[in-house]
């Protein structure tokens, strides 16, 4: 662990419709290579607008926002940018629905031209750590939401990211299944240096955090 802030914003502004929702009001934040932060709050209170803005998956207003050193208040495409530095497991794990597990997996390395015998060797070894290797050429609809959710984290993991966002990753599981992820999701954090930034309504999952980052109304309250 270091000292280096890959995620530093100030007094980020977002809103919607018009400016008739503020979304986030003057977000104030550092975060610090390598930490596992959680972020709490209540239903509608900017989660998951911040977690956007920091996976460049929108733009903000007004404010400063840089993460892994690049400026997201640019003007320009962040295609890359995501591809290269973010790992997204989200609720919804937009699987490709006629891919194959394994096929799925390789999706994000195919856009950066790496290989094909890399790329598979990388994703069966994903798969492997994720206990799904014996699935690979299953579709996903033929699979458990929390086997989905795994393929998903094998998925943000493909091109070695240095943050991973997840957006409510337990939400539509059952304890156990949460827990599996959830332990999953820690386990790379610990082993890879990734800085993770979990968003979730569950406290037993926000306590395991290094550190806990409470909303409100579109701010950070602590
Ligand atoms: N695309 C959009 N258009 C209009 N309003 C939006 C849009 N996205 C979010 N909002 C509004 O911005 C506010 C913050 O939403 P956000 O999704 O960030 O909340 P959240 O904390 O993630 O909530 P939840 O816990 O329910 O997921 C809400 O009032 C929401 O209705
Ligand atoms: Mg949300």
């Amino acid at each position: 662990m270091n000292d280096l802030n890959i995620i530093e914003i100030k007094n980020l502004v977002k809103s919607y419709d018009n400016d008739k929702i503020i979304a986030l009001n003057g977000i104030n934040l550092e975060i610090k290579e390598g930490d596992f932060v959680s972020i709490n709050g209540p239903s509608g209170s900017g989660k998951s607008t911040l977690l956007n803005m920091i996976g460049a998956l929108d733009r903000a207003d007004e404010g400063q926002i840089t993460v892994a050193g690049v400026n997201l208040m640019k003007n320009q495409d962040f295609s890359e940018f995501r591809l290269n530095k973010i790992g997204f497991v989200f609720q919804l794990h937009n699987l490709i629905p006629n891919l194959t597990v394994h096929e799925n997996v390789q999706t994000p390395m195919i856009e950066l031209g790496i290989p094909d015998d890399e790329m598979e060797k990388r994703a069966i070894d994903l798969l492997r750590s994720v206990n799904l290797d014996n699935r690979l050429e299953q579709l996903p609809t033929k699979l458990s939401g929390g086997e989905r959710q795994r393929v998903a984290i094998a998925r943000a993991l493909v091109n070695h990211p240095r943050i991973i966002l997840s957006d409510e990753p337990t939400g539509a599981l059952d304890s156990r299944m949460g827990d599996i992820i959830l332990n999953l999701l820690r386990e790379i954090h610990r082993k890879e240096n990734v800085t993770l930034i979990l968003v979730t309504h569950e406290e037993y999952v926000a306590q395991s955090a290094d550190r806990i980052i409470n909303m409100m109304d579109g701010k950070i309250i602590n």
